[in-house]
């Protein structure tokens, strides 16, 4: 193994993430719910990435990261529960080094899509599937989304929105949506959804088809679905059972596309460009299937 530094120092890869203002993952001041304190374990953390012409599938990549007592320890990108259990580590990883932008673009297509339909932010109740530490939540929040519920497999990612962004969630479910408990089911339609959003969740090992419907189940008729996902997924050919269930009902009409971007989600760990569709959509009717 041979890994790029990238912490600050002096490499060709280097990114300069130390001694600056503290920003929020997209850029702009931390405001409330925010700590500054994530900032600055952002900012301190030191990680490498594979050599540059190694090249991994997506659900296979990681880097290396400075532990406290100086040695290096390997991270899985899935493996999400140790990630998160570093603060500042998933931020530093996705959206430092590597460019994601995707909560932030997804939201603001969301918002645009909003203002064409006349329908203001604040009459949204969403619920976030596979959530992770809050991102999402921080952005629905700044575009004047009032209520949000997250969703997520792992109780690390919980206890990471809770440390990080305390308070945006008006509650954050650990529930494996694939085998949902009748108790579960209930507490998450008592939130009176109306709003689905899956940004870079879904597939790759992450949400399967089935966790998918059981939210989509939960969203009101004519409510907004908002995701991110790989245009493979969508095709008639797809084996993943994402295209037999979301493409077709996109085919059908039972989800009417009202925005749909090619963008790019991140960059891959030998900086080529990881592009996913960007969808938002309405609810019209049951997914096909
Ligand atoms: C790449 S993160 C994205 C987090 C967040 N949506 C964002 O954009 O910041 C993927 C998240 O999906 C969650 N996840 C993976 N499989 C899941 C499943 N079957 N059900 C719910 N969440 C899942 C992971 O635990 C992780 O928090």
């Amino acid at each position: 193994m041979s890994p790029t530094a990238v912490n600050g120092s002096s490499t060709s890869r280097e990114h300069e993430v130390t001694g600056r203002t503290p920003v929020t993952p997209h850029g702009t001041a931390p405001g409330p719910g925010h700590p500054v304190d994530l900032q600055a374990a952002r900012a301190a953390l030191r990680l490498a990435l594979p050599e540059p012409g190694s090249k991994f599938s997506q659900d296979d990549e990681w880097c290396v990261v400075a532990e406290p007592d100086g040695s290096w320890a390997e991270y899985r990108f899935h493996d999400y529960d140790r990630i998160f259990g570093v603060r500042g580590l998933y931020e530093k990883i996705f959206y430092d080094v590597l460019g994601c932008d995707s909560p932030r673009f997804m939201v603001g297509l969301l918002n645009d899509a909003l203002a064409s339909a006349d329908v203001p932010a604040g009459s949204l109740r969403v619920l976030d599937l596979g959530a992770g530490n809050g991102i999402m939540a921080e952005e629905l929040a700044a575009v004047g989304v009032e209520h949000s519920v997250g969703v997520d497999i792992l109780p690390e990612a919980r206890d990471a929105a809770e440390r990080d962004r305390p308070g945006l969630y008006d509650g954050y479910h650990v529930a494996d949506l694939t085998a949902l408990p009748a108790s579960e089911r209930e507490a998450l339609a008592s939130h009176g959804l109306n709003t689905l959003t899956v940004v870079a969740a879904l597939g790759f090992g992450d949400i399967p088809p089935a966790a998918f419907r059981t939210a989509y189940d939960l969203i009101a008729p004519d409510g907004w679905v908002v995701m991110t996902i790989k245009d493979a997924f969508l095709e008639e050919t797809d084996t993943s059972g994402f295209g037999g269930m979301i493409g077709e009902s996109i085919r059908s009409g039972a989800l009417e596309v009202v925005r749909r971007e090619r963008f790019q989600h991140r960059l891959a760990t030998d900086s080529s460009p990881l592009l996913y569709e960007g969808i938002v959509a309405r609810k019209r009717g049951p997914l096909a299937g």
